[in-house]
C-alpha cells in the first residue's frame, strides 16, 4: 500500500513539475515574441513615455505615422480592422521595433463600441491619432451610408471612449474635401467648408462633433486637413498598397503605377463632361474643367512631410485648444503635370485616355499652408513630384501584390 501511495505521489509531483516547466517555457516564448507587450506595460502610464493610439495604423498614412512615432520613441498601439490596411505593414513595424512596450497591434473594428471601450480600459493612452476611415470620394457617392457610419459614427465612438477614459489629446485626419469646390484659391483654414460629396460631408460632421465636444472639456485637439497624399517611406520599408478591388475608385498615383506595371492598359484622366439638352433640340457640348490644361489641379503632399506634421501637431497640442491646419504644399499641379512626372519617374510611356468628369470631383484644389508654417513651424520639404513618385515607384515595382512576398518586375 505504502509503495503504491509513494508511486502516486511521485507521479503527481512529476506532473506538477512538468506543467510548471511548460508554463515557464510558454511565458518565455510569449515574452520574446515581438507581438507581445505585457499587459502591465501598456495599462499604466510611464514617466517619459507617450503612448499613442494610432487608429488605421495598418493603412497607408497610419503605418507611415506609426513608423515615425516609433522612430521618435513613442509607444504605439495600432487598432485596425484590416478592411483596407495591410498586416504586412504592421509586421514590418513589429520587426523594426521588437522590444517589449514599443508597438502593439490590436485587430478591432471601431464600430464596435464595446470593444473600443475595452481597448481604452486596458491601455493607458496619452493621445489618439485617428486615421481609420474609408477614404474614396467616388466610392462615397455610391455608398454614402457606409461613409457616414465609418467616418462620422466611428469618430463618435472614439470620442466617447476618450471621454470615458480621460484621454485628452486627439489628432484628427481630415481632408481638403471638407471645403468642397471653393471659388477662391488658395484654400485657407477660413475658407467656408461646403463639401460636395458624402466623404467630405462625413469628415466635416466629424470635425463639428470634435469641436463641439472639445468646448465642454479641456481636450487638446489638432485637426489636420490633408490635401492629396503621395510618396512613401524613403528607406523603402513601407508603401501604398490598396486592395485591388478599390482600383476603380483609386487615387491618381496608384493608377499611374498600375499603368506603368501593365496591370491596367493605361490611365483614365477626367477631362470634360458630356451633357445633353433635350429642349428645344437635342444637342451636346463639352464642358472642360476650368483649369489651365483642362485637367483638374491638386496639391500633392508627400507622406513623409504629412507624418512630420502629425508629430509636430502632437507636440504643439494644448489643453483647451483646437488647432485646425491645412497640410499641403501650397502649389497646385495639374493631373497632366502629374502624369508627366509619373512617366519620368517610372520610365514608362503610360497611355492616357481622357474621360468625362467623375461625380463629386472638384476642378481645382490647393492649399495655403501659411498657418501651419507660422504656428507649428512646419513646411513641406518633399515638393519635387518626380522625386516623390520615384521613391514610391521603387517600392511599388518590386511588389506586384502590395505587402505579399516581393516579385521583381522590369
Ligand atoms: N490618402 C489621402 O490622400 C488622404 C487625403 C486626405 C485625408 N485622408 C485621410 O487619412 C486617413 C488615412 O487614409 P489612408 O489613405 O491611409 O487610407 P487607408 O485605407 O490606407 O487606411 C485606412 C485604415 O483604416 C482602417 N479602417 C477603416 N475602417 C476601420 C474601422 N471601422 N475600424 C478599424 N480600422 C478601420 C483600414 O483597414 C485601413 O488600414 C483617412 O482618415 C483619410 O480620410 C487621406
Amino acid at each position: 500500500m505504502d509503495v503504491l501511495n509513494s508511486k502516486r505521489k511521485s507521479n503527481s509531483t512529476g506532473r506538477i513539475l512538468g506543467a510548471a516547466l511548460l508554463l515557464t517555457v510558454l511565458l518565455i516564448v510569449f515574452r520574446l515574441s515581438p507581438d507581445f507587450i505585457s499587459p502591465k506595460v501598456v495599462s499604466r502610464q510611464e514617466p517619459g513615455v507617450t503612448h499613442v493610439l494610432v487608429t488605421g495604423g495598418a493603412g497607408y498614412i497610419g503605418s507611415h505615422a506609426a513608423l515615425q512615432l516609433l522612430k521618435d520613441s513613442y509607444r504605439v498601439t495600432i487598432v485596425d480592422n484590416l478592411s483596407r490596411g495591410n498586416m504586412g505593414a504592421v509586421k514590418i513595424l513589429q520587426k523594426l521595433f521588437p522590444e517589449p512596450g514599443r508597438l502593439q497591434f490590436i485587430y478591432a473594428d471601431l464600430g464596435d463600441a464595446k470593444m473600443v471601450n475595452k481597448i481604452f480600459a486596458e491601455n493607458a493612452f496619452d493621445a489618439v491619432m485617428h486615421f481609420a476611415a474609408v477614404a474614396y470620394v467616388g466610392e462615397s457617392t455610391l455608398e454614402p451610408l457606409r461613409y457616414y457610419h465609418n467616418i462620422t459614427s466611428n469618430t463618435l465612438v472614439v470620442l466617447e471612449a476618450m471621454a470615458a477614459h480621460n484621454v485628452k489629446t486627439l489628432i484628427y485626419s481630415s481632408t481638403c474635401a471638407t471645403y468642397g469646390e471653393p471659388t477662391k484659391m488658395p484654400i485657407t483654414e477660413e475658407t467656408p467648408q461646403m463639401p460636395i460629396n458624402p466623404y467630405g460631408k462625413a469628415k466635416k460632421m466629424s470635425e463639428d462633433i470634435i469641436i463641439d465636444f472639445s468646448k465642454t472639456t479641456n481636450m487638446a485637439v489638432m485637426i489636420l486637413r490633408y490635401f492629396n497624399v503621395i510618396g512613401s517611406d524613403p528607406d523603402g520599408r513601407l508603401g501604398e498598397a490598396p486592395r485591388p478591388e478599390l482600383r476603380e475608385h483609386g487615387r491618381i498615383s496608384g493608377a499611374c503605377f498600375d499603368a506603368a506595371r501593365g496591370i491596367i492598359p493605361g490611365l483614365k484622366v477626367p477631362l470634360f463632361t458630356l451633357s445633353f439638352f433635350f429642349f428645344p433640340f437635342v444637342f451636346s457640348w463639352l464642358s472642360y474643367y476650368k483649369t489651365a490644361d483642362g485637367t483638374c489641379v491638386r496639391d500633392y503632399i508627400d507622406v513623409t512631410d504629412l507624418v512630420s506634421a502629425h508629430v509636430l501637431a502632437l507636440a504643439y497640442a494644448k489643453p483647451g485648444k483646437v488647432g485646425i491646419y491645412n497640410v499641403g504644399t501650397g502649389k497646385g499641379r495639374s493631373v497632366k503635370e502629374f502624369v508627366e512626372a509619373c512617366k519620368r519617374a517610372t520610365g514608362v510611356d503610360i497611355k492616357v485616355e481622357y474621360l468625362s468628369r467623375r461625380p463629386g470631383d472638384y476642378a481645382e484644389v490647393y492649399s495655403d499652408p501659411s498657418k501651419i508654417r507660422h504656428e507649428l513651424n512646419w513646411t513641406a520639404r518633399h515638393i519635387n513630384l518626380q522625386e516623390s513618385l520615384q521613391i514610391a515607384w521603387k517600392w511599388q515595382k518590386t511588389r506586384l501584390n502590395g505587402y505579399s512576398p516581393p516579385m521583381a518586375i522590369g
